[in-house]
């Protein structure tokens, strides 16, 4: 198995180019579907989760392929309207692609993606939303058979503000005939930019970013070139590192306005953030101070993915951080690694609380999750000594190369290969 090793102690100094974003480009690749014709995706990551949803395209009889750097996807040849229980379980949001295959087909085949790290992902919001649109869905032994011959544009109010589910019924809705409103919409940055691929395909979607999202249906969709945009998390996971070991960065492309939760925190503890439009100067010195309570909420509240980074950011900070988890059930399965380095975190239900220690020490850690492998580098970065990272694979789903990127930043990090 791939380990990380990360030599602490060392501040950060350098630059790195922010990859774009695995939560935009995934359902990006869905809606590729809807095109029926070539679309390339520019500044698409290299990801373990982008690899799945490619060998997704090509089962349905689609073609995706590297040219260069820009995914060539083209859908034209669509001849499926199933996805096998094995592709299903490899990416935890397939589900992303149910919408997308409704509305170009009339019926969609696939497994429930069922639990995942984080706890139970139930899809009960996206269902109800594609009922709503006219879909007729059978829920059997696992696999969901929905059908729709034709989807009918109306107003669908989501309980909560599902990210996936937003993006399930936009899908959808493109291929419905009339105006669909998707209200208590989720407003997250990669909403606007699945909002902006569809329209650059032809498509008439407005209102992504606030709480209801207008999709005009029924319009023939067409291919386009479309520049995925920057990652917000791997952004907040740079912040994180350099808020961790100390050091001055500069991440080219991020944009400071999606992050804004995040660098608010940051600024707090004693770092110095500014944000223009090349990307975010990052400065901090000396011992971060405790911050106020960090509490996850949807956009553009508190990201639920930047909670675990900037747990580890703190875990030598002046005082006291309460952290408090209310999207995902069960987030905090970083904490017992993070102990193994000597942090002090005490965890009842949703809430953490972070006291500083003086120092942190290097140890064998494993990945419990994406974000959660990614906290263990940022603290391994300010521990004393050797850190051994394993089952990284959790990371390689949603960061192009974190050792390469922290390189750049001045790290002393190397990825060793399995076998070796
Ligand atoms: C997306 C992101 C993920 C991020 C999350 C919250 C992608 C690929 N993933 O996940 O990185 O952590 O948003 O910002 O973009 N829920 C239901 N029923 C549903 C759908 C969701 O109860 O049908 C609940 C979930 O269990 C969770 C909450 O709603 O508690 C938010 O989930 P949602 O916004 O849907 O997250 P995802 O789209 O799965």
């Amino acid at each position: 198995m791939s380990q990380l090793l990360v030599e602490g102690g060392g501040r950060l100094h350098g630059e790195v180019r922010i990859q774009g974003a695995k939560n935009s480009v995934l359902p990006i690749l869905a809606a590729t579907l809807l095109a029926g014709d070539r679309v390339e995706l520019q500044g698409c990551p290299r990801l373990r989760d982008v690899d799945a949803s490619i060998r997704i395209l090509q089962s349905l009889g689609c073609r995706a392929a590297w040219e260069g750097d820009v995914l060539a996807v083209d859908t034209a040849a669509l001849n499926r309207c199933e996805i096998s229980d094995i592709l299903m379980r490899e990416m935890r949001s397939s589900a992303i692609f149910l919408g997308a295959i409704l509305a170009r087909c009339g019926r969609a085949d696939l497994s429930y993606p069922g639990g995942c790290e984080l706890g139970p992902r139930p899809i009960d919001l996206h269902l109800a939303g594609l009922r709503d649109l006219g879909a007729e869905i059978r829920e059997e032994g696992g696999f969901l058979h929905c059908t729709a011959a034709r989807l009918r544009g109306r107003e669908v109010v989501l309980s909560i503000p599902s990210v996936g589910a937003t993006e399930n019924l936009m899908l959808a809705a493109c291929g419905g005939e009339g105006v669909t409103v998707i209200s208590n919409a989720a407003r997250e940055p990669e909403i606007v930019d699945l909002q902006e691929f569809l329209n650059a395909c032809g498509a008439r979607v407005s209102g992504a970013g606030s709480s209801a999202i207008s999709v005009e249906g029924g319009h023939a969709l067409h291919g386009c070139t479309y520049r995925v945009m920057p990652d917000r998390i791997a952004a907040a996971t740079y912040l994180c590192a350099a808020a961790s070991a100390g050091g001055d960065i500069f991440l080219r492309g991020a944009n400071e306005q999606h992050l804004s939760t995040v660098t608010a925190l940051l600024r707090e503890a004693g770092c110095s953030v500014t944000g223009d439009s090349a990307g975010i100067t990052c400065i901090c010195q000396g011992p971060l101070l405790a911050m106020r309570p960090v509490r996850t909420a949807p956009y553009p509240g508190f990201p639920t993915d930047a909670q675990a980074v900037l747990m580890a950011a703190v875990l030598r900070s002046r005082g006291v951080t309460v952290f408090e988890e209310n999207i995902f059930e069960n987030r905090y399965r970083h904490v017992d690694e993070l102990a193994r380095m000597g942090a002090n975190i005490r965890v009842a239900g949703r809430i953490a609380v972070v006291t500083g220690v003086e120092t942190l020490h290097g140890a064998p850690v494993r990945c419990t999750d994406l974000r959660g492998g990614a906290a263990l580098c940022v603290a391994a970065l300010a521990a004393e000594g050797q850190t051994r990272i394993s089952e990284i694979c959790h990371i390689d789903r949603g960061y192009e190369d974190i050792a390469r990127d922290l390189r750049s930043l001045g790290a002393n990090i190397i990825r060793e290969e399995a076998g070796h």
